[in-house]
């Protein structure tokens, strides 16, 4: 078991979690995942860690809600059955840092995505690389930890489909108008907002990293049910990823499987939402 020190609402569909989880803390690096369990019943959900402390051994997720195991995980008051990880590699950048010490990188995050791009931004911040950021959302109450980000980039630019903070409009309209200020460009966030910023970099010769989020089950490479394709070949996203080069992916193939389980999952969510409220009671 996982004690579990807080699990706040942040916005109309997130939510901050912070678990005990000493050793996945101790090996921890930006852009790795790990897969977390509410009960012992209950399905296995790949979260980004999106902050951590090796003092306190405090690792902190931040989720939205979309489906059965992710409203199930809004119940969780003292502890998770389990939290496996870190899984997945580190982000390229934050893994040599000095490579790229000369580059202009510019990060575009769309919604609950600024989770995974907040640790990468604060880890190359504090080893002097002066990175952009480029944040967008529905609206303006669902941009996350805005004071955070704020904190660690060089400059933020916001965007939100309603036009009720910052550009109205998309995150690439911004990307596009400002392309020439950049080298590379890493895309976390929704598959079709990542599709967009590869054609946009691939339209001006820029180098593109995106993260998938594909379905995951065991998270160790055995199970496939991650499989991406890049360049026409099999890949794992969990072992293999979840980065890759945004130029090489099959977007359409990737939103096309995660569609797959889709009425299932929605009668899942209906009789989770049931069962939660009956055992409130
Ligand atoms: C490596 C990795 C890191 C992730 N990090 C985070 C994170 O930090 N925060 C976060 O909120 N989510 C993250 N996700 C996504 C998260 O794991 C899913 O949202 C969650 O598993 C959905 O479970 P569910 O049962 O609530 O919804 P489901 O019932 O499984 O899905 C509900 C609906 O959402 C769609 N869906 C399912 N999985 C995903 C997905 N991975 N991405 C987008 N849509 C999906 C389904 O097609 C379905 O329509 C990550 C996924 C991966 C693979
Ligand atoms: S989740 Fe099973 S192979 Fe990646």
């Amino acid at each position: 078991m996982y004690k579990v020190y807080e699990n706040k609402q942040i916005s109309p569909d997130s939510y901050l979690m912070e678990i005990e989880a000493p050793l996945s803390v101790k090996k921890a690096l930006p852009g790795q995942f790990v897969i977390v369990m509410a009960k012992e019943d209950s399905e296995r959900i790949p979260l980004t860690i999106y902050d951590y402390n090796s003092k306190d051994g405090i690792l902190k997720v931040i989720y939205q809600v979309i489906g059965a195991s992710t409203e199930e995980l809004t119940y969780v008051k003292k502890e998770l059955f389990s939290v496996a990880g870190p899984l997945g590699n580190a982000n390229e950048i934050c893994a040599n840092p000095d490579k790229f010490m000369n580059k202009r990188i510019c990060y575009v995050a769309g919604g609950v995505g600024i989770a995974p791009v907040y640790p990468q931004v604060k880890f190359l911040h504090r080893r002097g690389l002066k990175i952009d950021v480029i944040y967008g959302s529905r609206q303006a109450n669902m941009l996350l930890i805005r004071d955070k980000i704020e904190r660690v980039c060089n400059k933020i630019y916001y965007a939100t489909d309603d036009g009720s903070f910052g550009t109205h409009g998309f995150v690439t309209d911004i990307l596009e108008k400002n392309i020439h200020h950049y080298d590379i460009v890493v895309a976390i966030g929704p598959i079709p907002m990542m599709k967009a910023v590869a054609e946009v970099t691939k339209k001006y010769n820029k180098k593109c990293i995106v993260s998938m989020n594909p379905l995951m089950v065991d998270g160790s490479g055995m199970c496939g049910a991650c499989r991406c394709e890049i360049e026409g070949k099999p890949k794992f996203a969990c072992v293999d990823g979840p980065e890759f080069d945004g130029h090489k992916v099959n977007f359409d193939l990737a939103m096309k499987r995660m569609k797959i389980y889709k009425e299932e999952e929605a009668i899942k969510w209906e009789e989770m939402k049931k069962r939660l409220a009956k055992e409130k009671k």
